[in-house]
């Protein structure tokens, strides 16, 4: 989705700009553009449709210095790609400059009073509607200096409904960059001599580590050596700096040919860092202290609801079941988006658990305010502690899986559904579940980096599997149980980078309709964990088999039924009943993988797709 990089400073900007760009790629976008104001007072406009090389590519070869910019990558909501639609976008006098994320709800209205009062637009974005607003208060305003453009950007936002992240140069203002936020992310970052705004923190790795992750109306001016932070709001703004804790080469590929495939192979140290200090061998349960959350208020809680969007959501509906089975607590899941529209009713005992690897999610943010309004206890399961989402939510179980690149969710995935496992541990020994019981689940639980290694050096004959059946039109994702969320996963990983049609059932809905779309040109993919629905798994495959549909199979220990039945088989090791979703993830991720790379899709930037969705 959209990214913002913006910098002043005493140094030339363009190539930190681009560079920062590039960092950006990953949200997934489809033009980008760039604004500099040059040392001899000439604000410079370029946009380009495509790929941030493309903008590269565009700029003049040798051009006069520039030591102020803003730059953007753009994901189309509200206009399709194009040149034009690419921000940044100017008002009406031309020397104002801004870019934007989020999404201006009133724009249409706004546009009609500015096109009433004679301004020309050339985009149809909501964006430069925004840009056009702030300029009509500039004009008009009776400060000067910086105070002027701070005063037009509080004037214009006090009219504007829908979200915004945004950062804003003008020509008469040599050094300056305002910024500010509402429902998007916005991070100021303290260089030498430099300081920059960037909607991702991960942008501002190559100039600074110090950073300060601005709050919803905050406004900051920036110059290269100094800056301030208000509010837009009543109260007076707080901040912290705080120090990035990234590998410097957290958002590099290494020698990996994609940073999806880099973090697949990331899983192992990803669930050991997940696990690390947080079991509790003396108690049998888990050390969830850091929660903040006492024991007696998670005594209390009668009914636990989950709430998340696309793979959150799975990793959800798996943490439901392993809840329910462990610490015999009613659990259910709700996607984000009906949640927030829904008015689900809460009881007073109910904790709220909102699951989003980047907790930036437009619509896991809203049901977790939904919920909080609500008067629920809330506790968010994120990759980024600094997000919205954890700085909302009453508590925060860090997922501790380190930078996800790749826009499909892959340890993020396996971090959420071990730290599920954790919670369930911890809620079961608060109630029935015996010590004996606790060991064994975590002694399982230690083993699963090993577990994980074996599967991922299998990965040569699951690409072969992949070669097989990757001119299939459709596949078919069957699981039972504590796995039917987990073949939800792995269609959508399918469909998401291969672009196969690919959906996920409980098998048992097989004969309900489902095996109407089985044929020879249609794979399923069965998961068969060696527990006690293994014969009704094994009958799902004869029913399969008998209208001549292609099946590969996932199971554990050796099954001579599945051996002759299938066409293909998977094995991974076998573990408690519990963990199986986790084991069985890692098959389906390398399977999409290899198909996608079969058919040469772009596996780090599928179509359409942005990492974080941070728009309704
Ligand atoms: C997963 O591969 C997807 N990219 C997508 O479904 C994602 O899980 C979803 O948009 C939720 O994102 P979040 O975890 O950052 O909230």
């Amino acid at each position: 989705m959209c990214g913002i990089i913006a910098c002043t400073s005493t140094q030339e900007v363009r190539p930190l700009l681009l560079n920062g760009l590039r960092h950006l790629e990953y949200r997934g976008y489809d033009s980008a553009g760039l604004a500099v104001l040059t040392t001899s007072g000439h604000l410079e406009v370029h946009k380009k449709i495509g790929r941030v090389d493309s903008l590269a590519a565009h700029l003049p070869s040798s051009p006069p210095p520039a030591h102020l910019g803003i730059s953007h990558t753009r994901w189309a909501t509200h206009g399709e790609p194009s040149d034009s639609n690419a921000h940044p976008h100017l008002d009406q006098s031309g020397l104002l400059a801004l870019v934007h994320n989020g999404t201006i709800e009133n724009h249409a209205d706004l546009k009609s009073q500015l096109l009433a009062a004679g301004h020309h637009f050339l985009s149809e974005t909501d964006t430069e509607v925004l840009a056009h607003l702030v300029g009509q208060h500039y004009d008009a305003s009776s400060a000067s200096g910086p105070d002027r453009l701070t005063d037009s950007l509080r004037l214009a936002l006090a009219s504007v409904k829908g979200t915004f992240a945004l950062a804003v140069i003008h020509r008469d203002l040599p050094d300056i960059i305002v910024g500010t936020r509402r429902g998007s992310p916005l991070v100021l970052g303290l260089g030498r001599n430099q300081h920059l705004l960037a909607s991702d923190a991960a942008a501002l790795l190559p100039h600074t580590r110090k950073v300060i992750f601005l709050n919803d109306l905050d406004i900051t001016t920036i110059s290269p050596d100094n800056f301030s932070i208000a509010s837009l709001g009543p109260h007076t703004a707080s901040w912290h700096i705080s120090d990035l804790d990234l590998a410097p080469d957290a958002a590099s590929r290494g020698h990996f040919p994609h940073f999806m495939l880099k973090e697949i192979h990331e899983q192992p140290l990803a669930i050991s860092r997940s696990l690390h200090r947080r079991l509790d061998h003396d108690n049998a349960s888990a050390h969830l202290d850091q929660l903040g959350l006492s024991p007696a208020s998670l005594h209390h809680i009668d009914r636990v609801r989950i709430i998340g969007c696309g793979s959150a959501l799975y990793a959800g509906m798996t943490g439901a079941r392993m809840i329910e089975s462990t610490a015999f607590l009613p659990a259910d899941t709700e996607i984000a988006g009906e949640f927030r529209s829904l008015n689900r009713p809460l009881g007073n005992h109910s904790l709220v658990i909102t699951v989003s690897q980047s907790g930036e999610t437009a619509d896991s943010l809203a049901a977790l305010r939904e919920a909080r309004r609500k008067g629920a206890l809330t506790l968010a399961l994120t990759n980024h502690p600094s997000s919205s989402l954890a700085r909302e939510a009453d508590a925060t179980l860090e997922l501790l899986a380190g930078p996800e690149i790749g826009v499909a969710a892959t340890k993020s995935f396996v971090s959420q559904l071990s730290a599920f496992a954790l919670l369930a541990l911890a809620l079961g020994r608060l109630r029935h579940l015996p010590h004996h019981s606790g060991l064994e689940l975590i002694h399982a639980l230690e083993q699963l980096p090993s577990q994980i290694d074996s599967i991922l050096a299998q990965s040569h004959s699951i690409a072969a599997i992949a070669a097989r059946f990757a001119s299939s039109h459709g596949m078919l994702f069957l699981g039972r149980g504590l796995l039917f969320p987990i073949a939800l996963e792995g269609a959508l990983k399918m469909k998401e980078i291969s672009y196969i049609h690919a959906a996920g059932f409980a098998a048992s809905e097989l004969k309900h309709g489902v095996i109407a779309l089985i044929d020879p040109h249609t794979p399923s993919v069965c998961l068969c964990p060696d527990d006690s629905l293994l014969s009704k798994n094994i009958g799902t495959i004869h029913e399969i088999k008998a209208r001549r549909g292609p099946v590969i199979a996932i199971t554990s220990n050796p099954n001579p039924e599945i051996d002759s039945l299938a066409d293909a088989v998977i094995r991974i090791p076998a573990t408690l009943d519990l963990l199986q979703p986790i084991l069985h993830t890692i098959p389906l991720q390398l399977l999409a993988y290899h198909t996608a790379l079969a058919l040469g899709r772009d596996i780090d930037k599928p179509r359409n797709l942005a990492k974080s969705v941070t728009v309704d």
